[in-house]
């Protein structure tokens, strides 16, 4: 299988750096192919601007989805979106690594969504959900937190971090992924270092094992399940009898607090 990580993360000797170079080469050891995409060390540019298309099908007013589209359809699309897109394309699974930064992802990796998401290229209006381009390909989130587990849990002051994520599986979903329950190593404070033998080293190494091993047997690894075709009418509601998978979609207005 062609396997990509894309990191987000600016120090490569960083846990989320060690996190990356691990599961590269545990993947690469079972003979898969690996691409790996460091978005900082590439200075990617996160942020969606009229300079990236100079050939415009507006020329007067930049709006993104119809400039992403217009040269999508020319084979115009800026040439490090292209080789993100191509990445993507040529990988069967897909794992995104990062730290929680804000209760979401690094900055870097929310605009390479913007950008390399492009309307025309990865979806349309009739090519997402289960049409998705990117259907029979799986993804899935590696993320670490700074605060303890027990804060990062569906009770805790942090918020629910499975919560939290919702949003960038849902743009997964949206392009047609499989999406597998994310790895969160919660507790992860201070710096990294494989030689010195503190507690925190020990525990950041076992952790990084554990995730290796969950790694080596994607299979294992619950997917996500979300609302399918049949669950929406026409107004793309929610059908009465149709499941809930998670707060974000549900029957009552009312969030059901206990
Ligand atoms: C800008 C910024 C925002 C952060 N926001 C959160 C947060 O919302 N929740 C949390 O648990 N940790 C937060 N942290 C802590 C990081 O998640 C933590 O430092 C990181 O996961 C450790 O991994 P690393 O050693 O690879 O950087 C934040 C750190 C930074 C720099």
């Amino acid at each position: 299988m062609n396997v990509l990580i894309v990191l987000a993360h600016p120090e490569p000797q960083s846990f989320n750096g060690a996190l990356a170079r691990a599961a590269a080469k545990m993947f690469l050891s079972q003979g898969h192919a690996v691409r790996v995409c460091d978005l900082y060390a590439e200075k990617f540019a996160a942020d969606e601007h009229a300079r990236h298309f100079p050939q415009r099908k507006n020329p007067a007013r930049f709006d993104v989805q119809t400039e992403q589209r217009f040269s999508a359809e020319r084979e115009a699309l800026p040439a490090d979106v292209r080789q993100q897109i191509d990445d993507l394309l040529w990988a069967d699974f897909v794992l995104l690594q990062f730290p929680l930064w804000w209760f979401g992802m690094p900055a870097i990796l929310k605009g390479w969504m913007d950008r390399v998401f492009a309307y025309g290229a990865l979806y349309t209006g009739s090519r997402r959900f289960h049409l998705g381009m990117c259907r029979g390909k799986r993804a899935m989130l590696s993320v670490t937190a700074g605060s303890p587990a027990q804060a990062c849990a569906h009770d805790g002051q942090e918020g629910d971090t499975r919560l939290i994520l919702w949003p960038i599986h849902y743009a997964l979903h949206y392009l047609g992924f499989t999406v597998l329950e994310p790895g969160l190593i919660a507790g992860v404070r201070g710096g990294y270092s494989e030689s010195e033998g503190a507690a925190q080293d020990r525990y950041l190494n076992a952790q990084l094992q554990a995730h290796v091993a969950r790694l080596a047997d994607l299979a294992a690894i619950g997917v996500i399940p979300f609302n399918t075709a049949d669950d929406w009418d026409e107004q793309r509601k929610l059908r009465p009898n149709a499941r809930v998978h998670s707060p974000f979609i549900r029957h009552s207005e009312n969030l059901q607090l206990d």
